[in-house]
C-alpha cells in the first residue's frame, strides 16, 4: 500500500545558549492509510520534536535542517503558513500528553470545539453545534449538551483529555497524532481513552502516530515501532516481532524494563545502566555505545546504519547478526572478534 506520510532523512535542530543541538538526526519512516505507528524511547530521545516537526508547530531557535515530510506525495515542509494551517486539522490532528494546556481556560468546551468545527469544516454555528454534540457523544462524555457549556477546569483529566480527541477527529484527519496522549492519566483511565481512541480511528480509517515511552502502550495499540535512542531511529519492525524478537541491546534492555506481574513488589526490576549521553552528536560512533553490553572497539568509533537483519526488521547495531550463520544468540554471549 502507497504510503500515506513519508518522513525521509529529517533532521532538526535547536540554536542554544550551548550551540547546537541536533534533536532529530537523519531519521526515515512511513504510514500508510489506517496504519498504526508507535514510535518508543526514553524522555529526551526525539520522540516530540519529530511529531512538531511534522505539524510544523516546533518553537523559536528550532529548524528544520535537511529532509522532507510527504503527506500523499507533497513536501509540507515546502508549504507556506496559510497552507499548512489547512494541513494541521483538516488532514493531520494532534493531541497532546496535558489537554490543559491546549485548551483555552476561559471559553467554554462548546465553544473551542465548535470554534475548531467552524473553522474546518466550513459549517455554520448551528451546524457546527449539532457536530460537536455529536462528536462528544462519541467519545463517550455522558450529557454532551451540559458539557458544551462547562469550562475546562471544571472536567477531569480524562474528560478533558476525551473533548481534545472530540476535537482532533471532528475534521476527519487522515492521521492523529498523539503524543504520550494518556501519559498525565490513570492507568484505568489510560486503557479507556487508548481504546476508544483505537475504535474511532479504526472506524474513519485514521491513521495514527503513537509517541509514548510505554512499551505496554505499544503492545496494545501499534502495528509498526520505531525505537528511538538518542535522536535517530536504532530499531523499526512490525510489533509482534519487537515483542517476540527484539535485537537491538537497547530495545531489549526496555522490554526487561517493563513491570511484570510476577515479579514480586520488593524485587529489583532490570533496567538499563546509564543515561543518554548528552551532546551526542559529537560522538562518532554508536551512541548506545556506553551502555551496550555488546559494545566493542569498533562500536565505539563507528556509527552502525540502520540496516534490515530479517525481512521487515531493521536495525542500527554491529553486533547483530553478526555471526555469518545469523545466530544471533552467539553474538549475544558477546562474540567480539572484530572481523
Ligand atoms: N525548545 C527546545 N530547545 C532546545 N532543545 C530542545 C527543545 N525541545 C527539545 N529539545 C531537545 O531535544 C531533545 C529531544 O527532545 P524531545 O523530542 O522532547 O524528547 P522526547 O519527546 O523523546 O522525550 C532533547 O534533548 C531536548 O532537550
Ligand atoms: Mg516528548
Amino acid at each position: 500500500m502507497e504510503a500515506l506520510l513519508s518522513v525521509n532523512h529529517l533532521q532538526t535542530a535547536f540554536d542554544t545558549d550551548q550551540g547546537k543541538i541536533i534533536s532529530v538526526d537523519n531519521i526515515s519512516f512511513s504510514v500508510k492509510p489506517g496504519e498504526t505507528l508507535a514510535i518508543v524511547g526514553e524522555s529526551g530521545s526525539g520522540k516530540s520534536v519529530t511529531a512538531l516537526s511534522i505539524m510544523r508547530l516546533l518553537g523559536k531557535g528550532s529548524r528544520i535542517d535537511g529532509g522532507q515530510i510527504l503527506l500523499d506525495g507533497t513536501d509540507i515542509l515546502q508549504l507556506d503558513e496559510r497552507q499548512m494551517r489547512d494541513i494541521r486539522g483538516n488532514r493531520i490532528s494532534m493531541v497532546f500528553q496535558e489537554p490543559m494546556t491546549s485548551l483555552n481556560p476561559v471559553f467554554t468546551i462548546g465553544y473551542q470545539l465548535c470554534e475548531a468545527i467552524q473553522l474546518h469544516l466550513k459549517q455554520d454555528k448551528k451546524e457546527a453545534r449539532a457536530t460537536a454534540v455529536k462528536m462528544l457523544r462519541k467519545v463517550g462524555l455522558p450529557r454532551p449538551e451540559a458539557i458544551m457549556k462547562e469550562y475546562p477546569f471544571a472536567l477531569s483529566g480524562g474528560m478533558r483529555q476525551r473533548v481534545m480527541i472530540a476535537m482532533a477527529l471532528s475534521c476527519r484527519p487522515q492521521i492523529l497524532i498523539a503524543d504520550e496522549p494518556t501519559t498525565a492519566l490513570d492507568v484505568t483511565v489510560q486503557a479507556q481513552i487508548l481504546q476508544l481512541m483505537k475504535e474511532l480511528c479504526e472506524e474513519a480509517g485514521t491513521a495514527i502516530l503513537l509517541i509514548t515511552h510505554d512499551l505496554g502502550v505499544v503492545a496494545e495499540m501499534a502495528d509498526r515501532v520505531l525505537v528511538m535512542y538518542a535522536g535517530q531511529i536504532v530499531e523499526d519492525t512490525d510489533v509482534y516481532t519487537l515483542f517476540d524478537e527484539p535485537k537491538h541491546p537497547y530495545t531489549r534492555g526496555l522490554l526487561k524494563s517493563i513491570p511484570r506481574l510476577d515479579i514480586g513488589a520488593g524485587e529489583q526490576l532490570e533496567s538499563i545502566p546509564g543515561a543518554v549521553p548528552t551532546r551526542y552528536q559529537s560522538l562518532p560512533g554508536c551512541r548506545f555505545y556506553n551502555r551496550c553490553h555488546l559494545a566493542t572497539e569498533h562500536c565505539r568509533g563507528h556509527l552502525p546504519p540502520l540496516e534490515e537483519k530479517q525481512e521487515g526488521q531493521w536495525v542500527r547495531c554491529w553486533e547483530v547478526g553478526k555471526s555469518a550463520d545469523g545466530n544471533l544468540n552467539r553474538s549475544e554471549e558477546g562474540t567480539h572478534d572484530e572481523s
